[in-house]
């Protein structure tokens, strides 16, 4: 059974509640999903997944903090171990949403796979972008086997 990682940072809950949807399409594939909160997640937890969504708000258009700095302490710890290794990654932001390609440039000095294209979401996750953030769950772990 594949093993895929949710890691996230929320101020006010709207990249919790879409780290959430995320997490449940890929459980509804079967596969085991730990959700994180960028602060709380391990370097260890980036190697023993089979993915991995990254997902923030946008921040000055950056990433947000706490995804940063698990990215910063992840680095060193997984450095050509997870080469070629599915992502996915998400946002919400209120109106801008350039803080993707932070994300974007941060997974390819990881090295790690784009295994679709990221779901961006103004404010909080309701309807037609929490089912877009679902089907990028189900996406990732379908990528898995590719
Ligand atoms: C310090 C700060 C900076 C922000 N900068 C931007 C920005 O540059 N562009 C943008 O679209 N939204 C910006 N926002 C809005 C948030 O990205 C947006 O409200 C987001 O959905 C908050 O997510 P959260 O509820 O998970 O914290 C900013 C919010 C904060 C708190």
């Amino acid at each position: 059974m594949s093993k895929i990682l949710v890691v996230y940072c929320s101020l006010s809950g709207n990249t919790k509640a879409a780290a959430e949807a995320v997490a449940e399409g890929a459980r509804s594939t079967g596969a085991t999903v730990l959700v994180k909160n960028g602060f709380e997640a391990q370097p260890a937890d980036l190697l023993n997944c089979q993915a991995v969504a990254l997902g923030s708000y946008d921040a000055f258009s950056y990433m947000g903090g706490g995804l940063k700095d698990f990215l910063d302490r992840a680095f060193y710890p997984t450095q050509n171990q997870i080469t070629g290794k599915p992502y996915v990654a998400f946002l919400t932001h209120g109106g801008g949403g350039k803080a993707i390609q932070s994300i974007e440039s941060l997974a390819q000095k990881f090295k790690l796979r784009k295994a679709v294209n990221a779901v961006l979401v103004k404010g909080h996750p309701d309807g037609k972008k929490a089912a877009d953030l679902k089907a990028l769950g189900i996406k990732l772990a379908a990528a898995v086997a590719t």
